[in-house]
């Protein structure tokens, strides 16, 4: 019977799935596990079912020549050293599609608090502040009807959130390395830019582009000082691709006027001093965070692992160049 290893806590009925057909080693109390951990796990495992925060290098493929899969439970796979996989022929799958809406949703929620000032004004309320019943001037925002979305990463998640837009009446502008369809740039009502006039022009900005050495810092200290200083910064994509050093001083001098993020450098040990900007609305990486989805997301990394170790092509492989 072929072991699997499954790196982080998943739901019982994934794991249950999986011992229909697998020995199943499992994270009982969910430790995040170092690479070295991982590779001593690992041993005698023919596949490794893991999420977006444990990293597979050199050393555990080396460590564990008997492994044929990584199938990651997430679309991201950054964590994971493909090309060094390929080298050795070990297939990289991740989980494309099933969390497109359920992260376009958390986007916009992230975009809707920062512009209209949500978590500052629940602790306010929280902390008993509230002594006048209204207040002119209490708590003004942004906007974000008839305003303009920039989206740089226009993929399926790019686009589930430039439909989205459609409802605000709002102008969608995308920067993308190819151009949309002409059905789909109909279908999200988007108009192809530059990045300048992309920033240039938005209300608010939404990083939707994946993580890879090319990505890194994509917007930084410079990306910043050409937005509105009325504009709203938007990230759900991954850390790193913000540089959150830079954007920590711009939201500080409101060079811009917010930001909500979900993924951060570093992550968990985010940039201190974001904790004590009142312009930033932070969240810890839950973008595809409900159960049905995470439940979807399993069910399909369950779903390639499978295929790989039945001699099957997996239905996500992520380096169709392996052998
Ligand atoms: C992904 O899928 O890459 C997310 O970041 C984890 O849900």
């Amino acid at each position: 019977m072929s072991k699997v290893l499954v790196t982080r806590a998943v739901f019982p009925e994934s794991i249950e799935s999986l011992g229909k057909r697998f020995e199943v080693v499992t994270n009982p109390d969910d430790t995040p596990w170092s690479p070295d951990q991982i590779a001593e796990k690992l041993a005698g495992c023919s596949a490794a079912m893991s999420t977006v925060l444990c990293k597979f290098d050199e050393s555990v493929f080396a460590r564990n020549p008997q492994l044929k899969v990584v199938s990651n439970i997430a679309v991201g796979y950054n964590n994971i050293d493909v090309a060094a996989a390929t080298k050795r022929g070990i297939r990289v799958t991740n989980t494309p599609g099933v969390l497109d809406d359920t992260t376009a949703d958390l986007t916009w929620a992230l975009l809707m608090a920062a512009a209209r000032r949500i978590a500052e004004a629940d602790a306010w309320v929280r902390r008993g502040d509230w002594k006048v019943a209204f207040g002119m001037h209490s708590f003004l925002g942004n906007d974000v009807h008839h305003a303009t979305l920039g989206i740089i990463g226009m993929g399926r998640i790019g686009q589930a959130i430039a439909r989205r837009a459609l409802g605000f009446d709002m102008t969608v502008l995308y920067n993308n390395r190819t151009r949309l369809a002409e059905s789909d740039e109909k279908r999200c009502n988007a108009t192809l830019v530059d990045r300048d006039t992309l920033l240039a022009k938005s209300d608010f900005v939404v990083v939707m582009a994946p993580y890879s050495p090319a990505t890194h810092h994509l917007i930084g200290a410079a990306e910043l000082a050409k937005m509105k200083p009325t504009a709203i910064l938007v990230n759900t994509a991954r850390g790193g691709v913000v540089d959150d050093a830079a954007l920590v001083e711009a939201l500080r001098e409101r060079r811009i006027a917010g930001a909500g993020l979900d993924v951060f450098e570093g992550e968990p040990k985010l940039n201190a001093a974001y904790l004590a900007l009142p312009n930033v609305v932070l969240t810890p990486h839950i973008g595809s965070a409900t159960r049905a989805t995470r439940v979807t997301m399993c069910e399909t990394a369950i779903a390639n692992l499978t295929a790989v170790l039945d001699g099957r092509a997996p239905p996500n492989l992520v380096n169709k160049d392996v052998i």
